[in-house]
């Protein structure tokens, strides 16, 4: 690879930023010639390719038969939210042992591969005094972190937002690998009934590009989220429509921006009819539309499709999850669910210490029956009335 950058390196300097600005893209070098220039370290970056074994790794241990991830990266403030319904102050006491008690449920690893979570867990510790971070690695979990800052409005969209954070990401990439992270999440959204905007998408995916190269570069295997959301009333063929541009966008930048497709996962949102739609669609019709999503759109290169549950109940997202999982698929289908995977949990521990045990519980059970779905052999069968029940809010920010 050195020697054959070589001879064009002597002949293509690298341009200075104000050609850049210039715009003269069809003149420029690649990428890989500016930060390979032997003579010029400052322009070095470093390659995926110096993580790429390792993301590899990681990303397959994830994608892994039978397991998924459970995303308990809640903001402070979505936490927050969380532990009122509860009848809880937002404190960092609370979130703690909110967490202490998911992370050390007995047995969770059989069942999940990696967990994300916000910056205040990655550096936490549970209320006996471990590492948050030592007691998942002890239960096989990869640790992960959610590292947007989250949406705000995108000017000259319509009412659309965008999502922040890569300013300071490459530094904060490599603190969160130092202190044992090893795949990172970036949330942005599109809103189907404000648009979504060409402004919108192209902006969705190329901040998802840049972030994607940018935690391949620290050894973070990043996942992929555009996220549509349910909000709305269109069909499940306008859902359909809006992603297959979605995604299109999103790969063509994440080409555009060296990013190792064996090295990354994806967390897209299922193709359901909008959340307002009066006609539902079943599992099946879910399961046919998703797939073919897919695979009109996703090289299989990629080895994990771990879904979001974006406000359908529990039962719900597993039954969509084992309808999609009936046949072998190019990658592993799996769940990143949050409220999926939380909500009896959280409804029957409600703050109390003696309630611990049982909450671990119902975790292990949302967390087992959807490891069957992985496998495509769950059957539905003794779920409770609070796992039927859906969680859709509207315009829900995570
Ligand atoms: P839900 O499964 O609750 O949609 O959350 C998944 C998630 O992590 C959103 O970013």
């Amino acid at each position: 690879m050195a020697s054959a950058l070589a001879t064009p390196l002597k002949s293509s300097p690298i341009l200075d930023k104000s050609e850049w600005v210039k715009g003269q893209s069809l003149r420029q070098p690649s990428v890989s010639f500016v930060r390979c220039h032997p003579t010029s370290p400052s322009a070095f970056t470093v390659r995926a390719s110096s993580y790429a074994d390792e993301l590899v790794k990681t990303a397959k241990t994830i994608a892994s038969p039978g397991r998924g991830i459970l995303a308990m990266d809640e903001s402070n403030a979505t936490c927050g939210k969380r532990l009122a319904s509860i009848g809880l102050e937002n404190t960092e006491a609370n979130r703690q042992a909110y967490r202490t008690l998911l992370v050390s449920a007995p047995g969770l690893g059989e069942y999940i591969s990696g967990a994300i979570l916000f910056e205040e867990t990655l550096y936490q510790s549970t209320i006996d005094g471990k590492k948050m971070v030592d007691v998942l690695v002890e239960q096989k979990i990869v640790p992960g972190i959610k590292v947007d800052k989250g949406l705000v409005p995108l000017p000259g969209s319509n009412n659309e937002s965008w999502c922040q954070g890569l300013d300071g990401l490459s530094s904060r990439a490599a603190a969160y690998y130092q202190q044992g992270a090893r795949f990172a999440k970036w949330r942005t959204v599109v809103s189907i009934p404000n648009g979504p905007s060409a402004l919108a998408v192209k902006e969705a995916a190329w901040g998802l590009a840049r972030y994607a190269a940018i935690s391949q570069d620290s050894g973070l295997v990043p996942i992929v989220e555009p996220e549509i959301l349910l909000d709305g009333e269109h069909g499940i063929d306008r859902t359909f429509e809006v992603a297959q541009k979605v995604w299109a966008e999103v790969f063509f930048y994440l080409a555009e921006n060296n990013v190792m497709f064996e090295g990354i996962l994806l967390k897209p949102s299922m193709v359901t009819p909008g959340a307002e739609c009066k006609d539902k669609a079943t599992p099946q019709q879910v399961a046919d539309y998703t797939l073919k999503l897919l695979h009109r759109r996703i090289p299989p290169a990629v080895p994990g499709v771990m879904f979001l549950s974006g406000g359908q109940s529990e039962v719900e997202a597993t039954l969509n999850l084992n309808a999609m999982n009936q046949s072998p698929n190019p990658w592993h289908i799996s769940f990143s669910y949050a409220r999926a995977l939380q909500n009896t949990c959280l409804k029957t521990w409600g703050g109390r210490p003696e309630n611990v045990k049982a909450a671990q519980d119902t975790l292990l059970v949302r967390a087992k029956a959807n490891s069957l779905a992985q496998l495509g052999k769950y059957t539905g069968e003794g779920e409770s009335e609070e796992a039927k029940k859906g969680m859709f809010v509207k315009g829900y920010v995570y």
